[in-house]
């Protein structure tokens, strides 16, 4: 969306042999769209790729950290290392793209700098508490550094979006004990996913939020927070008017 608008846009892979679908459409459209490799779980994958950006096209003006996966399972049958892997994606990883191109950004003195957080950026459901402790990360270090950011021209956006159909969920990661039979939280486990199949097969389609993000990057004042979804928009409206204890109930009773 970004390109069809006329944005010389990067859209970053880890693996470029999923390209040929973007490139084609790229190719076919004539739009500015250029494939790279970048894993944001690696220092060095972020270096080059943004070296390379920088390279060709002598200044970033917008940076989008979209990158993330989805770990499921009650904290009691989470395993560190799965929750380490999760934040080295969700969290680190953000913090590893920021860092690359912040100097870049400064120099010009300017760039907005969007992050893909959630709704569970702003409240936690049951067997989701690694994925929304990551995405309540990135809201605490999106506020914090905006304070920092903007005297140099740079702004900093986050986009929450409600439940968007796209592969997140067959990308997701479920926790390995949560597999066992045995766990005490199997049952609950199995109903929350299925729960969720159901809710993310009737979401907004992924343009829904693409349009939020062109919206922030075209917003002379940007917002710090973009709701994309009429179901987050929804919740966080109640969220705003209720008590802790009332917003709490009521997540009870949705997720059953
Ligand atoms: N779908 C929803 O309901 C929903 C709701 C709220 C927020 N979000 C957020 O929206 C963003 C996009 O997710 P999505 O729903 O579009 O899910 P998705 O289809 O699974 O897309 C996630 C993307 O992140 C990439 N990725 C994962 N790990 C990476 C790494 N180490 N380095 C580089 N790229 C990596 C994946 O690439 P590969 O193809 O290589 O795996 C994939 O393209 C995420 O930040 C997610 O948290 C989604």
């Amino acid at each position: 969306m970004l390109a069809r608008h006329g944005f010389i846009t990067y859209a970053t892979m880890r693996d470029l042999q999923k390209s040929s679908t973007l490139k084609s459409i790229a190719d076919k459209e004539s739009i500015p769209l250029r494939c790279i490799q970048l894993d944001v779980t690696n220092d060095l994958s972020v270096k080059q790729a943004i070296e390379t950006i920088e390279n060709e096209s002598k200044q970033i003006d917008i940076l989008v950290n979209n990158a993330d996966y989805g770990l499921s399972g009650a904290l009691e049958d989470l395993l560190i290392d799965e929750i380490k892997l999760q934040f080295d994606t969700n969290f680190f990883g953000l913090i590893r793209a920021t860092q690359a191109v912040l100097p870049i950004m400064r120099k010009q003195r300017s760039g907005l700098i969007v992050n893909m957080s959630s709704g569970l950026g702003r409240f936690g459901i049951a067997t989701n508490s690694a994925y929304a402790s990551s995405k309540f990360a990135m809201e605490g270090l999106t506020e914090s550094v905006s304070y920092e950011l903007e005297p140099f021209g740079i702004r900093t956006v986050l986009i929450e979006p409600g439940i968007i159909k796209t592969n997140f969920i067959k990308a997701a990661v479920l926790a390995q004990k949560s597999t066992d039979p045995n766990s005490p939280y199997f049952q609950f486990m199995n109903n929350m996913d299925e729960g969720m199949k159901k809710l993310i097969e009737g979401g907004e389609g992924p343009e829904y939020v693409a349009k939020v993000v062109l919206e922030a990057i075209n917003d002379s004042n940007p917002k710090l927070r973009y709701l994309a979804g009429k179901d987050v928009e929804k919740i966080m409206e109640i969220k705003n008017k209720v008590s802790d204890e009332d917003f709490h109930n009521m997540i009870k009773n949705m997720s059953g």
